[in-house]
């Protein structure tokens, strides 16, 4: 046992040693993000996109799930600068086809595309993309349930994507603890918000690809093979076959008590050991996991705790800019393509 704190440390060491490094080089000179950056340019850009999303979420409360997971894949890659939203061209690769987004798993987009003409038609050429998706994000989780927060803006959109980040940065659903930590802190992120934002799990729903070799795999062994959690399973394989076929995209939904509900429940799905993805049950199973496995427990009894945690730590991923964005990048007109 007395190694494993040690690794943890000896790994978190040497990756901030690195972030250190990373932002006083890069990061120092970036503007702020700001709440009143739209104040006078386009004050009602807010109301425009939670209007939008309203008829949206109302429609398919999934559609909050999308735009939320959206949000985290645009920020992890280059940061937040709408790269996510490219669409391949002849001039350029998107991120969408890269295998961490499941090869085009990704939805939403078309989403994102209507609150663009929205604002492109009330303040043309003012609101970036990359802002754009991390306000609709903030709105996803309030209109299921969720936390309010307010959204600094000011991003720009890139003119670039990168597949290959995309496929290095983003999480997958088979990694260990310790290779998600080490993820989230490239990023100058923390342990608390890699348990508070795996919270998002609360809502929306995995392919039975990303959950197999799971629920054949240890998903017995964490949650006891008590009555209920064994016909869960039963439930569970019978979405997904035990070989890879025509069942590889059926869905089940993360949190199987109240999946359309932005709550704590997911973290009491872990405390059941009945995590659907490995790498959510990773956070209260694993043997490195000695301070996520307090965080779980503290979400889990205090919805309070994790909603003001869920919060600042949505906050610090909308954060994470691109520097290169901020000299180079632009206003895009149609979120799916740089402009001409
Ligand atoms: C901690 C590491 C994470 C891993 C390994 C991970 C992995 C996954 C996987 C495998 C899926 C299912 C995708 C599919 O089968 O199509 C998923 C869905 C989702 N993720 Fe994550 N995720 C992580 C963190 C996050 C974060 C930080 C957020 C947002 C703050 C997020 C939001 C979502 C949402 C909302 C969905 C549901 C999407 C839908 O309904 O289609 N995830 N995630
Ligand atoms: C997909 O899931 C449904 C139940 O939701 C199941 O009836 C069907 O057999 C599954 N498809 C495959 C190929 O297993
Ligand atoms: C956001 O990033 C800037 C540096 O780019 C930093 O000064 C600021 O403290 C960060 N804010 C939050 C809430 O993380």
């Amino acid at each position: 046992m007395a190694i494993y704190p040690s690794l943890i440390t000896m790994q978190c060491f040497i990756v901030l040693v690195c972030i250190s490094i990373f932002s006083s080089t890069v990061t120092a000179s970036d503007p702020p993000l700001t709440l009143d950056y739209y104040k006078s340019t386009c004050p009602n850009v807010f109301d425009i996109v939670r209007k939008e999303m309203e008829c949206h979420v109302l429609s398919d409360p999934r559609n909050a799930a999308f735009v939320v997971r959206l949000h985290f894949h645009d920020c992890f890659v280059q940061g937040c600068d709408g790269s996510i939203l490219l669409d391949d061209t002849i001039d350029l690769q998107g991120e969408k086809k890269a295998s961490t987004n499941g090869l085009n798993s990704l939805k939403g987009f078309r989403i994102i595309d209507k609150i663009k003409n929205k604002l492109e038609s009330e303040c043309p050429g003012i609101v970036s993309c990359a802002d754009l998706l991390t306000i609709a994000a903030r709105d996803a989780v309030i209109l299921v349930g969720g936390p309010y927060w307010d959204v600094p803006v000011g991003r720009k959109d890139s003119k670039t994507a990168n597949s290959d980040l995309s496929s290095q940065n983003i999480p997958t659903a088979n990694e260990g603890l310790l290779g998600i930590i080490s993820k989230f802190l490239y990023q100058g992120l923390s342990v608390t918000d890699v348990v508070a934002l795996s919270g998002a799990h609360t809502i929306g729903m995995a392919r039975c690809e990303n959950f197999r070799a799971r629920i054949y795999g240890d998903f017995g062994a964490t949650s006891g093979m008590n009555p209920l959690s064994g016909s869960y399973l039963g439930k569970l394989k019978s979405v997904c076959p035990a070989i890879s076929g025509p069942g590889d995209n059926n869905v089940t939904a993360m949190d199987n008590f109240t999946p359309d509900l932005f709550d704590n429940s997911f973290y009491n799905t872990l405390l059941r050991g009945e995590g659907l993805l490995n790498s959510d049950q990773e956070l209260y199973s694993s043997v490195f996991g000695i301070e996520t496995r307090k965080l779980v427990r503290k979400y889990a009894e205090d919805p309070v705790a994790f909603f003001n945690q869920f919060s600042d730590s949505m906050v610090k991923l909308g954060n994470i800019t691109n520097s290169d964005s901020f000299v180079n990048g632009e206003v895009r007109k149609n979120c799916r393509f740089v402009n001409t």
